[in-house]
Formats: C-alpha cells, structure tokens, sequence
C-alpha cells in the first residue's frame, strides 16, 4: 500500500534513510561515546518496561544496529523478535551482530514504521529506541504501532527528550548542539549527521505533550519515565 505522504515528507524519510547507511560503521561507538556509556543500560531499561512473561513475540522498530533487539532477547530469553528497519544498510549491522553473538531468536526485516507489513494486534509488545523523532508523521507511526500490538500489549518508545531543568537544558543544549556535531564530524566522518541530531530533537515535542499524542493516539494508561539527568525519555502505552 502507498505511504500516505506528501512529496516533500517522502523526499524527508529518503534523506534520513539514506543519512542513518552512512554512519552505519560508527554508528555504535557514536552512541557509547554520546551517551558516556550509558546507552545499553537505557536500552536494557526499555526492554524492562515491556513487562512481558514466557513466551512472546516483539516487534523491535526501527532497530538499527539491532541494540534494543539483543536487550529485549536479554531480557526475555524466551521472546523472539522481530527487528524491523528501513535501511537495509543498517540493518545488515544488525544481522552481522547476531551472527556473531549466535543470536537465532531475531528475524530481521525491512519496512517502514509508517506502514507494518504485519496484520492488527500481531505482536505481544513493540519496542522503539530513536524513532520518533525521526519519523516525518509521528501520529501515524504511533497508531501503526498501536495496530499491531494485541489488546493489553505495550508499546515502548526510547527517545531524547528536552531536559525540564533551564540551566541543565541551556548545557544540554551546548552539548548537544555543539560539541556531538563536531565528535561526530571527528569520530564518524559525518558532521551533517551529527547536527541533523540536535535540528531533530528541536521540533520534537516535550515527554508531556509526547504523553498526549500517544493517548490521542488511542492508548491506555500512557506514562513516562526519565533517565540520564532528564535526557532521555521512556514512554510506555497500553494497547
Ligand atoms: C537512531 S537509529 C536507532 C537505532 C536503534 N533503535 C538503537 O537503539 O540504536 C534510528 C533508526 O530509525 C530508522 N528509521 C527511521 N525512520 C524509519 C521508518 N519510518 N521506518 C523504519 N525505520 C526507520 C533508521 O533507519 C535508523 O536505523
């Protein structure tokens, strides 16, 4: 089925697409350098939240180098998941990563979180980490991911958020704006990348209001949690 979206939206997605192949190699070690180690333990954190038992299956979004994936499996040794992407440059990474950690309870696919390939309440839980401000429809992202997930399944969103402490975010934003473009100039060879991150968080909206846009989009009992001194979101609703 077509994607909904404008010609300028479209010509958006291609772009980031095409933006998270490049880094793919640094991609990483980016991550570990720009979270001062932190990130495995956020992702550890999310995959949590999903409060699953036994047996299930999880859609892992916009997986990436397949990080939030492995946390899931982790986690949940008895879970399998699904670990979705629309790069396929990165997400051979991810393939390479499993290969090598004897990871087979993964299946890796390509597609576009603005169009599962998968029919309604598929999944016990999805998990994202990044997406969102990434994406060019953030509602329609959020109700595909409601779709999927059955009846009393969670879906939980890992995303920066803008810290609410006005000196801190003044810092943050020094940080964040400044210097993680010139490391990422220095360490990934890509400074457009890197200041894409901070142009993207800028018109993303605040944990609150990302908190009613999941509730408008149809979930149940929506909360948040904040981590890395206020920089980091988890959200989590219920479908
Ligand atoms: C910052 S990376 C996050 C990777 C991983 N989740 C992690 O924890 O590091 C963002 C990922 O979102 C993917 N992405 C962005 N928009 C997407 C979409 N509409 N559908 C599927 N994947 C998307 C990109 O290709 C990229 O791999």
């Amino acid at each position: 089925m077509p994607l909904p979206l404008a010609p300028a939206e479209r010509e958006r997605a291609q772009r980031i697409r095409a933006m998270f192949g490049r880094i793919t190699r640094r991609y990483d070690l980016m991550n570990h350098l720009m979270t001062a180690g932190r990130d495995q333990a956020w992702r550890r954190a999310a995959a949590r939240a999903l409060q699953l038992d036994g047996r299930a299956c999880v859609l892992d979004l916009a997986t990436g180098t397949g990080d939030l994936a492995f946390a899931v499996r982790e986690v949940y040794p008895q879970a399998h998941v699904v670990a979705m992407d629309f790069s396929e440059v990165i997400l051979r990474e991810g393939v390479r990563k499993a290969q090598a950690r004897a990871e087979h309870h993964v299946t890796w696919a390509v597609g576009d979180a603005l169009a599962l390939p998968f029919p309604d309440h598929a999944f016990d839980g999805c998990t994202n980490a990044f997406l969102l401000r990434n994406v060019v429809n953030l509602e329609l992202a959020l109700r595909e991911m409601r779709r999927v997930v059955r009846p009393g399944g969670r879906v939980v969103c890992m995303e920066i958020t803008h810290p609410q402490t006005p000196l801190f975010r003044e810092l943050f934003w020094v940080y964040f704006g400044r210097i993680v473009p010139l490391i990422g100039g220095a360490v990934a060879g890509d400074l457009q990348a890197y200041a894409y991150l901070p142009q993207s968080l800028a018109r993303f909206p605040a944990a609150e209001p990302l908190r009613q846009k999941m509730l408008a989009a149809g979930f149940r009992a929506v909360h948040y949690r904040l981590l890395g001194l206020g920089t980091m979101a988890i959200h989590v609703g219920v479908v």
